[in-house]
């Protein structure tokens, strides 16, 4: 079996539903250990699974560094994004997420460089606007202009915007983006309807949190949740919704992620993880493809309503 591929939006680029959300590469303290081997094994291991998609950024610590190292032999096997509007030097191991974010020119393409030598490559498939600024900051700072010269100049392909409410609807209506990153979940549905929104105006959808950070899976994972929402909700929205009764025979994990890829606007889901069994496992299960159309209704219907916290 091979995982299926759909096209990101008008890009021309056809992408495995399952993508690699490489965030988990990004080593202490923020993400678990991981060694220079092993993740080398790894990042082998997703371009040999088939998966032909990668998504990083400048503030995953080690990670685009590692995707330098291990894969830039590879270079034409996967659509590489990254990210821009992150600080270039790492926050310190005290600093918590949100980090601060400059979307000026400057920054934006000292960024870009700095990803380029680290990535090993001389073009980003896609630069995606980290953090969903609003779009007023983005025209103060002249962000739309310095991500065009950087097209222009054949460092960047597409655009994106990593986009979060409340200014995800203004970044939709901007209509300068190619593709938009979203996060999305059976256990974070705010942003289902905006997924389709964003595409039916022509752009690509990768979407994120699609493991739920591994919500289902077990309790240290329940404790992570995803991110955007307050510790243990995801976990309360779960139980409340009674949706255990449907897994007919599925794990967790299985089950959360089916969903996430019957999204019907969907290009990709980018699953981050730092382990080869999961890596595998997540490919089986993205080998299935979405959840049989009327189980993901019964699903969504007991689930919490999109918008509802
Ligand atoms: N644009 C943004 O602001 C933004 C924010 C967050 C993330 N992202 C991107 O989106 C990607 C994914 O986001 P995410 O980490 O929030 O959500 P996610 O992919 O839903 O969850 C990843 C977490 O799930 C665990 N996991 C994965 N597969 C598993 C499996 N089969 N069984 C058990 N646990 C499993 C991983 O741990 P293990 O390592 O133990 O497998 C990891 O902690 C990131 O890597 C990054 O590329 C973007």
């Amino acid at each position: 079996m091979t995982i299926q591929t759909r096209p990101l939006g008008k890009t021309g680029a056809d992408v495995t539903v399952l993508g690699y959300g490489a965030m988990e590469l990004r080593g202490e303290p923020r993400g678990p250990a991981l060694d220079d081997k092993d993740a080398g094994r790894l990042l082998s291991a997703v371009l040999d699974s088939g998966i032909n998609l990668i998504d990083t950024s400048i503030d995953y610590g080690h990670s685009e560094e590692l995707i330098g190292r291990h894969l830039a032999h590879r270079r034409d096997e996967y659509f590489l994004a990254s990210k821009c509007g992150c600080l270039l030097s790492e926050p310190p191991p005290s600093a918590t997420p949100p980090f601060p974010h400059d979307y000026r020119p400057e920054n934006i393409r000292a960024g870009t460089e700095q990803s380029l030598r680290r990535l090993g490559t001389d073009r980003l498939d896609l630069l995606q606007v980290h953090m969903s600024p609003s779009p007023a900051q983005m025209e103060t700072d002249h962000t739309m202009e310095a991500l065009q010269a950087l097209q222009d100049e054949g460092k960047v392909r597409f655009i994106g915007m990593s986009g979060t409410l409340p200014h995800l609807p203004d970044h939709i209506a901007m209509g300068v983006f190619d593709v938009f990153q979203i996060p999305y979940s059976a256990v974070q549905r705010e942003h289902e309807e905006l997924i389709s929104a964003a595409v039916s105006a022509g752009a690509g959808a990768l979407i994120r949190g699609g493991a739920a950070r591994g919500a289902p899976a077990d309790d240290k994972a329940w404790r992570q949740g995803p991110i955007g929402l307050p510790e243990g909700e995801g976990r309360a929205r779960w139980e409340s919704s009674g949706v255990e009764d449907l897994l007919e025979g599925m794990s967790r994990l299985e089950f959360v992620l089916r969903f996430t890829l019957s999204h019907p606007a969907l290009s990709s889901t980018i699953v981050g993880t730092s382990s080869l069994d999961h890596l595998r496992s997540n490919v089986a299960i993205a080998e299935n493809g979405p959840l049989p159309a009327e189980l993901y209704e019964s699903a969504k219907n007991r689930l919490r309503p999109p918008g509802g916290a």
